[in-house]
């Protein structure tokens, strides 16, 4: 039988190391022609309209697509529901996103801001690609405005919020002027650790993160930080995800790996607390715990039981098992100094 070349092709990409050179040669080749300032020729960018194309309605469908709507809506309708369980609502309330990441720092911001809150704060230590940002903030708004039924959380009436989401400016939105894109909508971003003075005390009233906590290395002064943030009587929901992020990289880790490495070493990527632990620093703190669920439990691999240390060796499968959980806690109204550190 004769071989075409088309099928001689399709044999040959079967040979994956093959596939995967073409692969990265090709994506280098697109990358160093998108770079080059100009157009592209014609030839390019008539193969480059089917990927752009394949590759955008994919992204919109990938919920981990890190600057896309799906993204942010998984961040943001979780803490808005919790708030909605607990008769709490966002309007006029001062509202911070707590660790907002790098890629979309508005997005979580913006959809609570077009959901009532006031004003906004995203704050995190590293700053972000502004333009990326904007435009990434531009196809979310974008998403807003064409689909209400999707976005439209709280009471505020839908004229109120379609005016919220028009208070931006798209045209800057999209060729990346992020500044003018935010224009005089209240949204702020603060490049700063939690550990330092950044954010005014007692001012927010809303806060949540979302795997954050668990990077807090020295959680007790955190504590103490976020709860003189906090305004009197405001509430924070935290996602904290407790597994040992070094697996998230590497097939040598599991979720549990870090709890048999000796107690007082540590990876300066997780603090390694365990659910119980977090829980009492925060009731320590003086925040009063409103609900607290383990969100994700997981079996620990066979065996490993014999390898924890130190305190871990004597907490309960349960405990360690819960790999991920969620806490709304609140500042009592009472009081705004938290306890001196304990030395
Ligand atoms: C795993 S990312 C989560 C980002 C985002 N919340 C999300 O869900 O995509 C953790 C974020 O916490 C931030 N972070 C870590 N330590 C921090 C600190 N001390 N103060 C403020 N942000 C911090 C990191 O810079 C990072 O962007």
């Amino acid at each position: 039988m004769r071989f075409g070349l088309k099928q001689s092709l399709n044999l040959l990409l079967r040979f994956q190391p093959l596939k995967e050179f073409l692969h990265s040669f090709f994506l280098l080749f697109l990358e160093m022609e998108s770079r080059i300032e100009g157009e592209f020729d014609d030839q390019v960018w008539q193969r480059l309209e089917p990927i752009y194309i394949g590759a955008r309605r994919k992204l919109l469908q990938l919920r981990m697509w890190r600057y896309g709507p799906l993204f942010v809506w998984d961040n943001a309708r979780p803490v808005f529901d919790k708030l909605a369980e607990h008769n709490l609502s966002l309007e006029g309330k001062v509202y911070c996103d707590l660790g907002c990441g790098t890629h979309h720092p508005y997005g979580t911001s913006a959809v609570m801001y077009i959901n009532g809150a006031a004003s906004t704060i995203a704050t995190d230590l590293i700053d972000t690609d502004k333009k990326r940002a904007a435009e990434a903030l531009y196809e979310l708004l974008q998403d807003c405005l064409a689909n209400p039924d999707v976005w439209h959380w709280s009471d505020l009436s839908r004229d109120e919020y379609l005016d919220r989401v028009q208070s931006f400016n798209f045209k800057a939105l999209r060729v990346g002027d992020l500044e003018a894109g935010i224009g005089s909508a209240p949204l702020r971003h603060i490049i700063a650790s939690i550990y330092e003075t950044a954010i005014e005390p007692d001012s927010i009233d809303i806060m949540s993160s979302r795997s954050v906590l668990e990077h807090l290395l020295d959680f007790e002064v955190a504590c103490n930080r976020l709860f003189v943030l906090m305004s009197p009587s405001g509430v924070a929901y935290h996602l904290i995800d407790l597994v040992d992020h070094r697996a998230y990289g590497s097939p040598k880790h599991h979720w549990w790996s870090f709890l048999a490495e000796d107690e007082h070493s540590s990876d300066d990527l997780c603090n390694r607390l365990r659910a119980s632990e977090i829980l009492e620093f925060f009731e320590r703190t003086g925040f009063k715990i409103l609900s607290y669920n383990a969100i994700a439990k997981a079996e620990m691999p066979v065996g490993f039981r014999k390898q924890l240390k130190g305190r871990f060796a004597s907490m309960s499968n349960e405990e360690l098992e819960s790999i991920r959980i969620a806490c709304l806690i609140k500042k009592p109204q009472e009081r705004s100094v938290p306890p001196a550190p304990k030395i």
